[in-house]
């Protein structure tokens, strides 16, 4: 999915729920919109915690969004964070992102100290987490 309008509709939607991150702990920020096959669009952010293992990513809380919403078919990802490049989704994230769609676009923003945008990187899921594990491998 490239459509470049739903982009900018995705990339202000992460950069929104940014700004609502809790992130007491790192003071990094991250904020990540998806859309679905089907035109919705859902966002999450990070949400920390003093056990720093119970901590949230955004795109998993994006993910929870969609699939309590009835969705389960994402066709792009934006990741908002701090920096020149944007942060790179984690291992934990893709491999949940993957459970849903091997084929997702996902672009990567890094904003500003003042929320302008500084750089970004479109990728895909697939080139993100190749040969992933999947609920095909799980034996019957
Ligand atoms: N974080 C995300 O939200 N997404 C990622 O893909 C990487 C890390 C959050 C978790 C934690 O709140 C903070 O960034 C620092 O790791």
């Amino acid at each position: 999915m490239k459509d470049p309008a739903r982009i900018e509709e995705l990339v202000l939607a992460a950069r929104q729920a940014r700004s609502r991150a809790y992130a007491p702990y790192s003071h990094y920020r991250v904020g990540a919109a998806i859309l679905t096959k089907g035109g919705r669009v859902f966002a999450g952010c990070n949400v920390e915690n003093a056990s720093y293992g119970a901590c949230l990513c955004a795109e998993r809380n994006a993910i929870g969004q969609m699939v309590a919403a009835g969705e389960s078919s994402p066709v792009a990802c934006v990741v908002v964070t701090k920096g020149p490049r944007g942060g790179s989704p984690c291992g934990i994230c893709r491999q949940v992102l993957s459970e849903f769609a091997r084929d997702m676009t996902v672009v990567l923003v890094g904003d500003g100290d003042t929320g302008q945008e500084e750089g970004r990187r479109q990728t895909t899921l697939a080139e993100l987490l190749p040969d992933a594990f999947e609920g095909s491998s799980l034996p019957e």
